[in-house]
């Protein structure tokens, strides 16, 4: 089985949901993401007692495939996985994360569980319609 088949990726982003740091929501996230090399990485949601500070699930698996690849990194899929006391969670990216996913990979594919928990499979440039860009202008 290869790192982006799917049982593998929600495999990867389940075991990450259960290292979640989530004493204050007790919503528990996982996410794995596959790159443009292969590589597979995850990330969970880690809260903080100042509650803005907390960070998603799907925002710490790409930072972590930054810090492993460079720059160069590219986004191929991401599934995320949630549960809340033990129970499966429809979770989709919230907003900030589809920006974050969109900036590494338009065409990514996003695997998560919609509303009656049944497996959605979308493009990121489909899951963030309308997404805020602009030409940045040339450095150096
Ligand atoms: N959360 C994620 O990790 N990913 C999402 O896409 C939605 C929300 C986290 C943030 C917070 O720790 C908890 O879930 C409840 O909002």
């Amino acid at each position: 089985m290869s790192a982006s088949d799917d049982q593998t990726l929600i495999a990867a982003a389940e075991q990450a949901m259960a290292r979640a740091y989530a004493k204050y929501s007790g919503f528990q996230v996982g996410a794995a993401v596959v790159t443009a090399r292969g590589g597979l990485f995850v990330g969970c949601n880690v809260e903080n007692i100042s509650y803005p500070l907390g960070m998603c699930a799907e925002r710490n698996a790409i930072a972590a495939a930054v810090a492993a690849e460079g720059a160069a990194m590219r986004l191929v899929r991401i599934a995320v996985r949630a549960e809340s006391q033990g129970v499966p969670q429809p979770c989709t990216p919230c907003g900030a994360c589809r920006q974050v996913i969109l900036e590494f990979g338009s065409d990514a594919e996003v695997l998560y569980r919609g509303a009656d928990l049944t497996l959605m499979r979308i493009a990121a440039r489909e899951l963030l319609p309308h997404a805020f860009t602009f030409d940045p202008p040339a450095r150096g």
